[in-house]
């Protein structure tokens, strides 16, 4: 089992290993013992991984799967589920799921009673790499992705590698949108086996977070793809996945770091050649002024301005702010 501790506001581990949900118990026994536990997942999760917990006490609650349910009605079902129950402040909730469980189990945990404990058990990659740390959680509104939500750091994340062996192909992939994400970004091993790869995008991830934990500077280079993959995911009513549209996304900011003289097309066509062997898009059938008028909404966006994050070589991004009316010319190579 490797470990990565992560020293934000409050410090805690993420451990990563096959097979280790089984010991769920044993593994966070320090923050569940003596408590009441509530296990948030959603309805395909729920028949595949709630029994490997091995928590025989706990209370359940499931909704439906998908981005669909990533919204307040659920998030409020949840918390007066918790009320309900008499959950109290020292009482521990636990988000078994992929990003969407993560999400709004963490923002549950966020403001049920101004705030109680939850532990990540991330059953998708990309939840493994990317959601489940860092403690960002939010809901999406009617208006657009993550609009309401908060920064709740969890108090454990407990990633078992081998529940990626049920995960579809789809799934999967959309999850190596994100490790790819960390290849440019930091320039990790992509060829490593499951376990080390893992552990190298949460150590990626892990060391951003203690710089910048609120999100006001080096923390957005993790947004690499985002601004144009929000205006993907909106405009196709979110059934593009999120990891597709963010693979798309780093395809078009790719060539747009070249067309502006931020990088090399040696480079742009390394990133570009990643995503294609990976079975991602590098494009999308979407209009760009159409996606720069999505994006301009963005939370990313700050009065007029909009930040950038663009690639210079392999392993180094940068941040770049350009005239929020600019974005859909930057990035127009087509
Ligand atoms: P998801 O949670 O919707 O899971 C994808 C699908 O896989 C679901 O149908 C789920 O039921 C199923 N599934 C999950 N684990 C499985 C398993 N082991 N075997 C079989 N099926 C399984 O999607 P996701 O891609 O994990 O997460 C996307 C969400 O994460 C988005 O809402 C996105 O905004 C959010 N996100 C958050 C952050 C953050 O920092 N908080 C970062 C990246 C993405
Ligand atoms: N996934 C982006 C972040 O955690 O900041």
């Amino acid at each position: 089992m490797k470990e990565v501790k992560v020293t934000a506001s409050k410090p805690y581990s993420v451990l990563i290993g096959a097979g280790i949900m089984k010991d769920f118990k044993a593994l966070c026994g320090d923050i569940i013992s003596g408590k009441k536990l509530a296990v948030i997942t959603d309805d395909t999760v729920d028949g595949l991984y709630f029994e490997k917990l091995g928590l025989d006490g706990a209370l359940k609650f499931v909704f439906p799967h998908g981005e669909e349910s990533k919204n307040m009605n659920t998030l409020s079902d949840i918390l007066e589920f918790l009320a309900d129950n008499n959950f109290t402040r020292s009482d521990v909730l636990i988000a078994l799921g992929g990003g969407v469980v993560g999400d709004i189990t963490g923002f549950a945990a966020a403001v049920y009673m101004r705030g109680i404990n939850y532990i990540q058990v991330p059953t998708t990659l990309l939840a493994m790499v990317d959601s489940s740390v860092g403690g960002k959680c939010a809901v999406d509104l009617h208006h657009g992705k993550n609009l309401a939500g908060s920064f709740h750091q969890p108090k454990r994340v407990i990633c078992d590698t081998s529940a990626l062996e049920t995960l579809p192909d789809e799934m999967y992939k959309a999850g190596m949108a994100e490790v790819i994400k960390y290849g440019v970004l930091s320039g990790i091993n992509l060829d490593s086996d499951i376990e080390t790869l893992v552990f190298d995008c949460v150590s990626v991830k892990a060391d951003i977070v203690r710089s910048d934990e609120f999100d006001n500077g080096t923390r957005q280079l993790l947004n690499l793809g985002h601004t144009p993959a929000h205006g993907i995911e909106a405009l196709s009513s979110y059934t593009v996945p999120h990891g597709f549209a963010v693979a798309a996304g780093m395809g078009i900011i790719a060539r747009a770091s070249v067309k502006n003289g931020f990088c090399s097309k040696e480079t742009a066509d390394k990133v570009i050649g990643i995503l294609e062997e990976n079975g991602l898009p590098c494009d999308t059938e979407y209009n760009y002024e159409k996606i720069a008028e999505v994006a301009m909404r963005d939370k990313k966006a700050k009065g007029d301005k909009l930040t950038l994050v663009l690639i210079e070589k392999y392993g180094k991004c940068i941040l770049h702010e350009i005239n929020k009316k600019d974005f859909a010319e930057f990035i127009s190579v087509k």
